[in-house]
């Protein structure tokens, strides 16, 4: 029988990520993965390589580099205006992050930049932003809204993260209108929160541009009343759900998004075990952001020990935003993963491919290096994947396969 391909990538050592493979890093070393049409086709040993392949295209040869799926950052707010280092400067000045959005500046001062700024400028400043992704690794990319709170601002960026796809990355689009509110809306949340539920999502589902709906639960966003009418909207749409959850306190943001079957819940520094235990019962993903954990200088940790526990898996991402989380670089991301909340490089590795996969829904699709998945891959001219984590600054030297435009 002859092996169809469109390209073999020959003398690889695969980290394939795939739980079925009984090594650490599902490795396969001296490896070779055959791709037709964009998928994995054939995937084992060199010395296993059938005699009969014919191939329309190329032979990479890795040269024993490492090959693992391409980087999944699955909670990203890459679309924004402007900049907060002046916040940053305050924050380190002793003025809280709470402090600063109550007095009207965090989210919402992003919000105005972010209004102000015209479709192809935000265009051109996002595009920018995700050459860091791609230079390290990133085949996969979440983007929020959340920095419009107005439906022209909304469907703004939803339509910019949309187009990121021509920058060659599969994109996952999130609805987050109930992120914070708007000024126009002062002292009412409740009629800011009937404008998400009856028209923005109505709008948002009709011109297909939200993959999913997320919200912020939280002291100085939205309660959980009020997501949960956010979430029954969604729901109506046929939109699955997601919630930033216990990033600054215990709202029970995680265990009511498990009652919609959320794909995950994110942040969980103040998670406690009974959250941890209704996230595992509706096999949800917990999805930990230390770059916000560490720019916010916080000190609880999300329990990485109970969600081990109770098999809720751990993804990872940058949470690129301009406020808690201005950081562009998945791998430092790894980095802090393994020092500040006590990862292995493993299971950070894990958090960026496979359970971030899981987080958005495409854990069939993308997320390890198996047979029938998508051929994305990121080639890293490593000895060990333990250096994805443990360099900390730029250890370049990655090429990106990824011939997705969007997912299927
Ligand atoms: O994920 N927590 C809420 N949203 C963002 C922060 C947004 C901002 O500060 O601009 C986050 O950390
Ligand atoms: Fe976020």
């Amino acid at each position: 029988m002859t092996l169809q391909l469109d390209t073999l990538f020959i003398n690889a050592n695969l980290a394939t990520m795939n739980l079925d493979i009984d090594a650490p890093y599902g490795a396969v070393k001296d490896g070779a993965i055959g791709v037709r049409d964009g998928r994995i086709v054939w995937l084992g040993k060199m010395a296993d390589l059938p005699e009969n392949i014919c191939q329309k295209k190329n032979t990479w040869d890795c040269q024993g580099d490492w090959v693992t799926p391409g980087l999944v950052d699955c909670h990203t707010h890459l679309v924004f205006g402007g900049n907060r280092a002046q916040e940053f400067e305050q924050r380190l000045n002793g003025v809280s992050y709470a402090d600063i959005a109550k007095a009207g500046g965090g989210i919402l001062s992003t919000v105005k930049a972010t209004r102000a700024l015209g479709a192809d400028d935000l265009y051109q400043d996002t595009s920018t932003r995700l050459i860091d992704f791609l230079y390290q690794g990133v085949t996969t990319i979440e983007v929020k809204s959340g920095y419009g709170l107005d439906i022209p601002t909304e469907i703004k960026m939803l339509e910019v993260a949309r187009k990121l796809t021509e920058d060659h990355v599969r994109v996952c689009t999130t609805f987050l209108g109930a992120h914070a509110l708007p000024p126009e809306y002062k002292d009412r949340p409740e009629d800011y929160i009937d404008l998400v539920c009856n028209e923005m999502i109505p709008k948002i589902a009709e011109l297909g541009l939200a993959d999913a709906v997320d919200g912020f639960c939280e002291n100085i966003a939205f309660s959980p009343a009020q997501i949960k009418r956010v979430f029954k909207a969604a729901k109506k749409y046929g939109l699955p759900v997601k919630l930033h959850a216990e990033q600054l306190s215990n709202q029970g943001g995680a265990k009511l998004a498990a009652e919609f079957s959320a794909l995950s819940a994110d942040h969980l520094e103040y998670i406690d075990e009974d959250g941890v235990k209704s996230m595992a019962d509706a096999g949800m993903v917990a999805v930990l952001l230390p770059g916000a954990f560490y720019t916010l200088k916080e000190t609880q940790k999300p329990p990485i020990d109970l969600f081990r526990k109770h098999g809720v898996p751990m993804a990872l991402a940058t949470d690129c935003n301009p406020g808690s989380s201005p950081i562009t670089s998945p791998l430092i991301i790894l980095n802090m993963a393994c020092i500040l909340f006590g990862f292995t490089p493993e299971e950070a590795l894990a958090g960026m491919t496979r359970e971030g996969a899981k987080a958005l829904g495409l854990g069939d699709i993308i997320g390890t290096l198996e047979i029938g998945k998508s051929a994305d891959l990121a080639i890293w001219a490593i000895e060990h994947p333990a250096e994805l984590s443990y360099w900390v600054g730029d250890i370049a030297n990655v090429d990106r396969f990824f011939k997705g435009v969007s997912y299927e």
